[in-house]
C-alpha cells in the first residue's frame, strides 16, 4: 500500500511499512469511533430547551466503566504494537548481518561524501572511491554503513529503503541495508543542520553487479595515479 507511492528497495522495507500499517489501522479505528460517539452525544445531548444540564462526575462505577474497558482494550492494542515493533527494530537496528561489502558515509553543511571501496572491496585501500552527493550499490548485496559528520548532526535517510538514521559528530554510527531494486532514488538529510538543510539532497544508485562493475572500473585510478600518500579523488571528491 505505501510502496503505491514510495517503492519498497530494501530487505526491511516491508516489515517497516507493516508496523507503520498497523499502527495507522488500530489508531485510525480509535479516532473514528471515538469521534463518532463524541458526535453523536453533542447531537444527542446538546442544548434543549428547558432542560437543565446534568453534572456527571464520574465517580459511579457504572460510569467508570465507559472509560476503563476502552483504556484496556486500548492498552491490548498496544501491547501489540509494541510486540510487532520490537522484533522489527531488533532486524534492523540490533542485529548486523554479515556484510558484502562496507560503505562510508561523512555528512557536512551541505554535502554528503560516498566513500565506496574499490575493486578490491575493501575500505581505506588506495583504489576507494569518493563521490559526493551519489551513492552506488549492488542490488541483492548486503552493505554495513559508516555515517560520520564533520561539523553537527545530521541525519542519513533513503526512504525507498525505510531506512534514517542520525550522524552524529565524533562518532562513527553504524548500520546495515540490502537494496532489492535497482534504479536511482533520493537520499535526504532529515534533521535540521543549518540553512542549506533543504539542499542537502543526494542520489542512490541501486546497480546490477555488471553495471556496477563497469563504474567501478571507469572511476579506478590507474595503478601509476596511485602513490602512498595520496588518496584518490574523484568526481569533486572532497580532501
Ligand atoms: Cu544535513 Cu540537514
Amino acid at each position: 500500500m505505501i510502496d503505491t507511492y514510495v517503492p519498497n528497495g530494501s530487505s526491511f522495507a516491508g516489515d517497516i511499512d507493516h508496523v507503520i500499517l498497523v499502527i495507522t489501522a488500530i489508531t485510525g479505528f480509535w479516532f473514528f469511533l471515538a469521534e463518532a460517539v463524541l458526535f453523536y452525544l453533542i447531537i444527542k445531548y446538546g442544548e434543549q430547551e428547558g432542560v437543565r444540564a446534568k453534572y456527571v462526575a464520574g465517580e459511579d462505577p457504572k460510569e467508570k466503566r465507559w472509560v476503563a474497558w476502552p483504556h484496556y482494550i486500548t492498552l491490548l492494542f498496544d501491547i501489540y504494537i509494541i510486540f510487532a515493533a520490537i522484533s522489527v527494530w531488533q532486524d534492523v537496528k540490533q542485529t548486523m548481518p554479515q556484510a558484502d561489502e562496507t560503505v562510508r558515509v561523512i555528512a557536512q553543511q551541505w554535502a554528503w561524501t560516498f566513500v565506496h571501496p574499490g575493486a578490491d572491496g575493501k575500505l581505506d585501500t588506495p583504489d576507494d572511491i569518493r563521490v559526493v552527493d551519489e551513492l552506488h550499490v549492488v542490488k541483492g548485496k548486503t552493505y554495513h554503513f559508516e555515517l560520520q559528520s564533520r561539523d553537527v548532526l545530521h541525519s542519513f535517510s533513503i526512504p525507498i529503503f525505510r531506512l534514517k538514521q542520525d550522524i552524529i559528530p565524533g562518532r562513527t554510527v553504524r548500520g546495515w541495508f540490502k537494496p532489492t531494486l535497482t534504479g536511482g532514488y533520493d537520499i535526504q538529510c532529515t534533521e535540521i543542520c543549518g540553512i542549506g538543510h533543504g539542499i542537502m539532497p543526494a542520489r542512490i544508485i541501486v546497480e546490477t553487479p555488471e553495471d556496477h562493475a563497469a563504474w567501478v572500473l571507469a572511476l579506478t585510478p590507474t595503478q601509476a595515479a596511485i602513490t602512498p600518500s595520496e588518496q584518490p579523488t574523484q568526481l569533486g571528491g572532497m580532501p
